[in-house]
């Protein structure tokens, strides 16, 4: 991947880029507490976004993206990113650059990856951080990675219409070669946990479907848990978010909140308790407890979160009926993209086919397995002369 991004950059542009890298991300646990705060525990994986980058000394941009092949071209004194378009994440994170102060001149990029579209994996993440990454390294602005990854959420937020979390960007900077990062989303500060499984394997099964309704739900359930807390507030006085409210009062949340925001609340409150519970099972080499905290996340996020659906919760069920299955549940966003699987490493091709027979016969689908290897985060990559 590395050669191509650099052999089209050079002809195209007739010159020696510098490349970034960043890569997607799985998340073991803590799913949709991100933006209430709270606790979840990603990882960095081996595919991702390479971007290549030189100056070109005019006061344009120039662009191509291998995945398209299509190029495009803004001037930096005059261009509005839209929703929709790959190159508005270009557009997106110089917009933040410059707002910050950073003086950009005219650049030629190109950029290329390999994570499967639409698995859940957050190739729109390590997109935004590998060209964050390779404008801070072309210009010399060493940028913080944590100031790159808020970046990266902010223009999700502005021009992609997507109020996401930080937990995205964040994996795909600070990612760690055989870790994971327990990552605390109020003081966006994490520890690192090797992420060692013994006899069994993560593999991710894509259930290939992505349901239109995704983004506009996302938003409207991070909307809920800011009413809950707006409502929880006048009883919990101080409360920011609900990670601040203790799991032993549940009974007293559900006396407080509507009917239809209780179990969303109920969600957040707890999926932060099973992050916690599962930081200590991956420390201590419970993978049993582990998988079974996986399991109840998929409960939680089908029954009271809903933000599954059928695929997801047909694959789900299905793993945990397979022997040596220890823990299977959906990742990410929701409504489509993958689940993530705990299997006995000897049974993986058993496991792999009676999951491919069973979502066939019931969805005509045939779903891809992608096994997780957990790779380092964003970084700059050596500059590569081909005419050496
Ligand atoms: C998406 C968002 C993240 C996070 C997850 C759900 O991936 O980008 O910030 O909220 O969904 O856990």
């Amino acid at each position: 991947m590395q050669t191509t991004i650099t052999q089209t950059f050079q002809s195209h542009f007739s010159t020696v880029p510098l490349l970034a890298f960043a890569p997607g991300r799985i998340n073991l646990i803590g799913e949709h507490t991100d933006y209430q705060e709270g606790f979840v525990f990603p990882a960095a994986v081996e595919q991702g976004i390479w971007v290549a980058i030189q100056k070109n000394g005019l006061t344009v941009c120039r662009l191509y993206s291998l995945d398209f092949d299509q190029e495009f071209s803004f001037e930096l004194d005059a261009f509005s990113p839209k929703k929709g378009h790959w190159a508005t994440y270009v557009m997106g994170m110089v917009a933040l650059l410059q707002q910050a102060g950073y003086q950009i001149t005219g650049f030629d990029m190109v950029i290329g990856g390999n994570i499967p579209v639409g698995s859940g994996l957050s190739s729109s993440a390590a997109l935004s951080v590998a060209i964050g990454t390779s404008i801070s390294g072309l210009f010399g602005f060493q940028v913080p990675k944590k100031s790159i990854a808020l970046y990266g959420q902010k223009s999700e937020h502005l021009f992609a219409g997507v109020k996401c979390g930080i937990m995205d960007q964040y994996a795909s900077a600070f990612g760690v070669k055989g870790k994971a990062l327990l990552l605390d989303c109020r003081s966006n500060s994490h520890e690192e946990v090797p992420a060692e499984f013994g006899e069994y394997s993560l593999i991710l099964v894509n259930s290939k479907v992505k349901h239109s309704l995704a983004d506009t739900a996302y938003n409207k359930r991070r909307e809920a848990c800011e009413e809950s807390v707006r409502i929880l507030a006048k009883h919990y006085p101080g409360i920011k978010t609900l990670r601040d409210i203790p799991l032993e009062d549940l009974e007293k949340v559900e006396n407080l909140l509507p009917a239809e925001l209780y179990p969303k609340a109920k969600h957040l409150i707890t999926e932060i308790a099973r992050v916690h519970l599962a930081g200590k099972a991956l420390k201590s080499g419970e993978l049993q407890t582990f998988g079974t905290l996986l399991k109840a996340s998929h409960a939680s996020l089908s029954k009271d979160y809903e933000v599954s659906c059928e695929e997801l919760d047909f694959l789900a069920e299905t793993s945990w009926k397979i022997d040596g299955v220890l823990g299977s549940r959906m990742m990410g966003g929701g409504f489509g993209g993958c689940t993530l699987n705990l299997v006995k490493t000897s049974e993986i091709a058993i496991f792999e086919k009676k999951i491919e027979a069973a979502y066939l016969e019931k969805f005509g689908i045939i779903p891809d397995f992608i096994p997780v290897k957990i790779g380092s985060g964003s970084s700059i990559l050596e500059e590569i002369s081909l005419a050496d």
